[in-house]
């Protein structure tokens, strides 16, 4: 069965972690302004199951209602693997209909991290595979460690990868290289990933959490309603024309215009001192 409801807890700010949620799979912590989500079945290599999908999907749906967290960190446990794709014991069950049933399924939690209005990172430590390689791809932005193994490897499997991974892969790296990773199945590590623009950033192994910590805390500090409208007008603008995303992108930053946090970002400015924003 699963346990998706959610343990009362204070955000303290800060420097202290807080457990937000321990369900099966996956677990949500609080630090401050920036929250972790850790997927943890070590077992199958953090494979994900339908469980799995539902726990990312209620970690996500929870931090979206808190307004202390401005910024997301998505990891998977052990030194092994962020996500070794989905579940390859349920994949083998599937019909012409569950198939599709499935697909959607796993589209629907992704998008849901895409459309998520606070920036999140992905932190890859090790395979990124399959259906780990697209939520990965869901993320705004992806951090590797030189471990991180990202491909997608589902031709060999009989299938192709379902979960927005042919979209959203040629979108961040060209159609050339999209074809090339999804056609081979090929497997590449994380300086190849940086090269490519598939990852933001390559770093040593054991400084993975901590540049994705920094990273998370830049932007956290950041105006949080100017992120979310950022985050809005890239990720719309790749969806429509070119006058239409102009229109949208005109008309958010009309919206900023009338925010408090306008006036305390550019007033700081001028008044030399650091802005204290309250995202509104
Ligand atoms: N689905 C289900 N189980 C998976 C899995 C997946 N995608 N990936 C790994 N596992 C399981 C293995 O079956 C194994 O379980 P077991 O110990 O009960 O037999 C366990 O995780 C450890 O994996 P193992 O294969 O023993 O580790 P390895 O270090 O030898 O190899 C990989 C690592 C990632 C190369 C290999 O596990 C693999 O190829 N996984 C499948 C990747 C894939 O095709 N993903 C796309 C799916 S659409």
């Amino acid at each position: 069965m699963l346990r998706l409801e959610r343990r009362a807890r204070r955000i303290e700010p800060g420097g202290e972690r807080n457990q937000m949620s321990d369900n099966r799979y996956v677990r949500t912590e609080v630090t401050g302004a920036v929250a972790r989500v850790t997927i943890d079945r070590q077992a199958k290599l953090n494979a994900l199951n339908p469980e799995v999908i539902a726990e990312i999907d209620a970690a996500f749906a929870g931090l979206e209602g808190e307004p202390e967290v401005r910024a997301v960190i998505l990891t998977g446990a052990g030194d092994k693997a962020f996500v070794a794709g989905a579940d390859i014991g349920v994949l083998a069950g599937m019909g012409t209909l569950t198939g599709t049933e499935v697909s959607r399924a796993g589209q629907e939690v992704l998008r849901r991290i895409e459309r998520f209005g606070k920036p999140v990172i992905a932190a890859v430590g090790g395979y990124a595979l399959g259906g780990g390689c697209e939520l990965a791809l869901a993320c705004h932005l992806r951090i590797a460690s030189e471990r991180a193994r990202f491909g997608l490897p589902e031709v060999g499997l009989g299938i192709i990868p379902g979960y927005g991974g042919t979209v959203r892969l040629a979108r961040l790296v060209g159609l050339g290289r999209a074809a090339e990773l999804i056609l081979t199945g090929d497997m590449i590590d994380g300086t190849r990933a940086a090269e490519i623009g598939l990852a933001n950033a390559v770093v040593p192994h054991g400084e993975l959490m901590d540049r994705a910590e920094k990273v998370a805390a830049r932007i956290a500090g950041n105006a949080p309603v100017a992120v979310r409208m950022a985050l809005a007008s890239l990720y719309g603008s790749s969806e429509s024309s070119m006058d239409r995303a102009l229109d949208f992108e005109a008309t958010l930053f009309g919206l900023l215009a009338s925010t408090g946090d306008m006036k305390e970002g550019m007033a700081a400015f001028l008044e030399k001192r650091k802005p204290v924003f309250r995202g509104v």
